[in-house]
């Protein structure tokens, strides 16, 4: 029946605790597509090693995100949950689209830049090949549409250049998949603590990030902590990057425009603002934090989960995966 569905894919690493930035302008929004689209949402852990990982908090991470994804209304009946390692295809579409993809594209994405500026002992070569693996991810399953947050707005073009160009080369192989990107400005959540970079899940301040798991208190107590701007008062501006900040994940979690925030807020001072923010976003958070905590309590479904997840995902990629071997030229395996 789902062959008639365009697909939907998406991926998050288990390279640490999440974030409201992965929740809001990715996870929460994943749900949205599960009837009309086949979804497939990977926890990406081979992307995740590009970037040293303790192989014993990574298996955890990798469990983690999977009930989390359920926790946050991914039903297993109506999506393919599973993990990319599980699914050789990934590794193998990988290893075939770097053979198409330009090292002078590889060299001007920022998230490269980024992480080996921050990894600087450690530039290995996954690192900088990582957006052809991401475009493997997409390309396998003929994905049509990606849900992300902006920061990976660069990686999917990137995604669309290697799939026109091997189309180019080979003929039609690949769907060219399109971004979806929230237009509200969730799509990117910057740091509490640096409200001009994005918060980022491996940010080693504690305080610039608000865990989507950590506890009501420690969620209060951050955004209370959050750095605002001169001034006092409650309104979204370009001079204001802390304070608009706040205001998007307050609309994220209330539905409020900026408009209605700065009305409710209007003779108000920040720590009022703070508090509300805070509030806001651990009510929202608490029925995902305790469906998360009964989920990861039963290691045996998640396994069951997974397994279902990998079975379908490697049976679907074997259709893109035979026509990429037959278009470059591999031969078939004799069989005697
Ligand atoms: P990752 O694990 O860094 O993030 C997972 C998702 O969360 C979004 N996101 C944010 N959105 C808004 N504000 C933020 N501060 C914020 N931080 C993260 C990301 O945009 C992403 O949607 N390369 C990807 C994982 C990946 C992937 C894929 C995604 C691998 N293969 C194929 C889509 C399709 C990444 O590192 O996401």
């Amino acid at each position: 029946m789902y062959k008639d569905k365009k697909v939907v894919f998406s991926g998050v690493q288990p390279s640490g605790q999440l974030t409201i930035g992965n929740y809001l302008g990715a996870i929460k929004n994943f749900s949205a597509y599960s009837e009309e689209y086949r979804c497939y949402y990977c926890v990406v852990d081979e992307h995740a090693i590009t970037v040293r990982q303790n192989p014993a908090d990574l298996r955890r991470r990798t469990y983690e995100t999977l009930a989390l994804y359920m926790a946050c209304g991914l039903d297993p009946e109506k999506n393919v949950l599973f993990v990319q390692s599980h699914v050789s295809g990934h590794a193998e579409l990988g290893w075939i689209l770097d053979c198409y993809t330009m090292f002078g594209e590889l060299s001007r994405m920022t998230q490269f830049k980024d992480k080996s500026a921050k990894n600087a002992d450690n530039i290995n070569a996954g690192l900088f090949t990582y957006p052809a693996l991401m475009a493997a991810d997409i390309l396998l399953y003929q994905t049509e549409f990606v849900p992300v947050g902006s920061d990976q707005k660069q990686h999917l073009e990137l995604a669309r250049d290697v799939a026109e160009r091997f189309n180019r080369i080979h003929g039609d192989t690949f769907v060219v998949p399109e971004p979806l990107i929230n237009s509200t400005s969730s799509a990117r959540i910057m740091s509490l603590a640096e409200p001009t970079k994005k918060m980022s899940k491996s940010d080693e301040n504690e305080n610039a990030t608000v865990r989507i798991l950590d506890p009501r208190d420690v969620i209060i107590k951050k955004f209370k902590r959050a750095v605002t701007d001169s001034g006092s008062e409650i309104r979204a501006s370009e001079d204001k990057p802390g304070v608009t900040n706040l205001m998007s994940i307050y609309g994220a979690f209330t539905g409020k425009s900026f408009e209605e925030t700065e009305r409710e807020f209007e003779g108000k001072g920040y720590g009022d603002f703070k508090l509300a923010v805070g509030e806001a976003c651990a009510d929202a958070l608490a029925p995902v934090q305790a469906e998360f905590k009964r989920l990861v309590a039963d290691k045996k479904y998640l396994e069951e989960i997974m397994l279902k997840g990998a079975r379908e995902a490697a049976h679907d990629s074997l259709r893109t995966m035979s026509k990429v071997r037959r278009k470059v030229g591999f031969t078939e395996m004799p069989r005697f």
